[in-house]
């Protein structure tokens, strides 16, 4: 059985004090969850986020990560600064890093593959833009990302790693996909896994969903037998939205 794993995407919003009144607002609501809980600020927010969630239910993400170790990359952060101010999670291929960092398929796995090769857990992204939806190549493409994504990675790896499945067209829009329009993508997703690894090691992958969750969809889509959690954006950034989503978990 898998755990349901539900993780806050707080994209470029949120300075320290909206940080940390966010996160004393998801602990003054929760003081524990079945699921496992994430939360994911800005750079700049994470030292502090990571003293008021250390020993608490709330694990801590970054939203990306370079592909060096160090030196003159300005503007990027390490694997290792990352470990160092204590996350355990990062977030890798974002439909919005693909869109405006044009991030590909190929550096994405190098990302994913950094982030493992430390000890941290990737949250790899992919999904269908609208024009590949409306074109039929939905499958395809999600065939396409997930071999990419996951090239060269051991079964143990791929087992450790989550995978969130983000149709571009349900980010932001208000628009979710339908509960079975989600749980076939994830057992679309799930079954490259296993053709690629093995049944074994595909059930034991996390897939999230994210695209518009939101507390008043987030219990049947959750309840969906391939959707394993959910990586939220908009509904994460007030304590009460996000905390009744991991609640419907
Ligand atoms: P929204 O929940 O705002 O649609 O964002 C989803 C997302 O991109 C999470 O990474």
């Amino acid at each position: 059985m898998r755990k349901k794993v539900i993780a806050g995407n707080w994209k470029m919003n949120n300075d320290i004090s909206q940080s940390i009144n966010l996160v004393k607002g998801i602990k003054s609501i929760l003081q524990s969850t079945k699921a496992d809980v994430i939360v994911c600020p800005p750079y700049t927010s994470l030292s502090t986020v990571q003293q008021l969630v250390n020993g608490s239910f709330i694990k801590l993400g970054a939203q990306d990560v370079s592909v060096q170790n160090d030196g003159a990359y300005t503007g990027e952060i390490s694997l290792s600064m990352l470990k160092a101010v204590g996350c355990e999670y990062v977030i890798v291929g974002h439909s919005e890093r693909r869109q405006y960092h044009k991030e590909t398929n190929e550096l994405i796995n190098t990302k994913a593959k950094k982030v493992l090769g430390g000890g941290l857990t990737p949250i790899i992204c992919i999904g269908e833009t609208l024009d590949e939806r409306e074109k039929g190549i939905t499958d395809q493409i999600l065939t396409t990302q997930t071999k990419g994504v996951l090239a060269g990675l051991t079964s143990s790896e791929v087992e450790k790693s989550i995978v969130a499945y983000e149709p571009v067209w349900a980010i932001g829009t208000g628009k979710t996909a339908t509960p079975q329009q989600a749980d076939d993508a994830h057992k679309l997703i799930r079954k490259v896994i296993s053709q690629l690894y093995s049944w074994a090691t595909a059930e034991k992958v996390i897939i999230q969903y994210g695209g518009s969750v939101k507390p008043d969809n987030a219990k049947e889509l959750l309840s969906q037998p391939n959707i394993d959690g959910a990586l939220v954006g908009g509904a994460c950034l007030k304590a009460d939205s996000f905390a009744a989503i991991i609640n419907a978990a």
